[in-house]
């Protein structure tokens, strides 16, 4: 069977739909699915799962470290991408007379992070780069940056026009004036390939429920070796110390066989500083599964060659229908946003026709991932016309 065909049975929820709404939700594939309903079922008839369960976690963090290009070691988990970004930004000893430089198209949690870090004296200025109409200009970043920049927040792939920022330029400059750069990469891993440690920054994070396709309630972070021992989590829990229960499994030795060193902690060595308490054993599983499906069938590797070419031929179709596109037309990931005078009615009516895209503010969004096929785009592309004519 061509993979296309393989992975798409695997995808129940888009069997009788359209489905080119990933920026918001990814499809959860069958073996995620069953994964989580297996380790409910366990808890339910026979106990907690613990055991397995930390197996997996651990098991995780080495294969989505793989993914990215990191080591394990560079990796952490935690509950969402708001609370990585909390951990982070919470631990960070920023100088108060610093800035702190945003792009305008980071999704609002870092933005708004950012600010309450101003409003509490924690730097003394955010300095924003300013949207050009679905896309930055790098210019911008080099007149923003200087040396009073502690950190640089830029997503790699905007949540709204799906404009790929030039991350390693980006690092670049901002390490040459000694600041940090992190990336909330929500919108490219999963999706596109990515590797960290090309791309330069200090930080990464992502969230399990779009492009990596799973359940709720799964976040990871990338730390860069070369600083993370620099970093000394400001709150710390019963996991984030050396010598927790993950560490001592990582050993074979028994977890609770002596008591923790919590009064007088040390840091870990390594990313695990920053977990603090159990994680949520059901959607970190669930990850796992999902990374191996994603890994399976290459999900990345097939950017070039197939998801990129049905993005693409969407913006040139969207075009040639006489849209005005909002994104980019040459950085833009597979997010793929046109200017709309009727958004919220429009895609209520492509719903009704079994076709899900999403609406935002004077803007379609449309967000095929490997899995979509051109000829769902040309579907969207006739019914969108046939809608609009009405
Ligand atoms: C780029 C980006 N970052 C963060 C978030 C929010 O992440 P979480 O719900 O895990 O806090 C979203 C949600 O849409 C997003 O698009």
């Amino acid at each position: 069977m061509p993979w296309l065909d393989e992975v798409r049975e695997m995808l129940p929820s888009i069997r009788n739909k359209v489905y080119l709404n990933n920026a918001s939700t990814g499809p959860v594939p069958k073996p995620v699915a069953d994964t989580t309903k297996k380790l409910i079922d366990y808890r339910a008839e026979y106990g907690d799962p613990w055991d397995h369960a930390l197996d997996r976690i651990m098991e995780l963090k080495k294969r989505y470290a793989g993914f990215i290009g990191a080591s394990k070691e560079e990796v952490a988990y935690a509950p969402g991408v708001t609370y990585a970004f909390l951990v982070i930004l919470s631990s960070l000893d920023l100088d108060r007379d610093s800035n702190i430089v945003v792009s305008e198209h980071n999704f609002p949690t870092s933005l708004a992070m950012a600010k309450a870090m101003e409003r509490r004296g924690l730097v003394k200025e955010v300095r924003v780069v300013r949207d050009r109409g679905g896309y930055t200009e790098f210019s911008d970043y080099e007149k923003l940056v200087d040396e009073n920049t502690s950190l640089a927040i830029v997503d790699y792939v905007g949540w709204l026009s799906g404009y790929i920022e030039d991350l390693k330029a980006l690092s670049d400059l901002v390490h040459s004036k000694g600041g940090l750069v992190i990336s909330d990469m929500f919108h490219a891993i999963g999706v596109m390939p990515v590797d960290v440690k090309k791309l330069g920054v200090d930080i990464a994070f992502t969230g399990s429920y779009k492009w990596l396709m799973s359940i709720y309630g799964a976040a990871m972070i990338y730390v860069s070796k070369d600083i993370l021992t620099r970093i000394e989590p400001r709150y710390m829990g019963w996991l984030s110390i050396d010598d927790s229960v993950f560490q001592r499994r990582q050993r074979g030795e028994d977890e609770f066989q002596r008591p923790f060193n919590a009064l007088n902690y040390r840091y870990p060595e390594d990313a695990s500083r920053f977990e603090l308490g159990t994680p949520a054993l059901t959607a970190f599983t669930a990850l796992d599964e999902s990374l191996k499906f994603l890994i399976k069938y290459d999900a990345p590797g097939k950017y070039q060659g197939h998801t990129k070419k049905i993005a693409d031929y969407l913006a040139e179709a969207l075009i040639d229908n006489g849209y005005q596109l909002y994104s980019h037309i040459e950085r833009h990931s597979p997010i793929t946003t046109f200017k709309h005078k009727n958004p919220q009615e429009t895609t209520g009516k492509l719903l009704k026709e079994g076709i899900e895209v999403s609406a935002r503010p004077g803007l379609i969004r449309v967000s095929p991932h490997f899995y979509n096929t051109k000829d769902e785009i040309q579907h969207l592309i006739n019914t969108l016309k046939k809608i609009d004519k009405q």
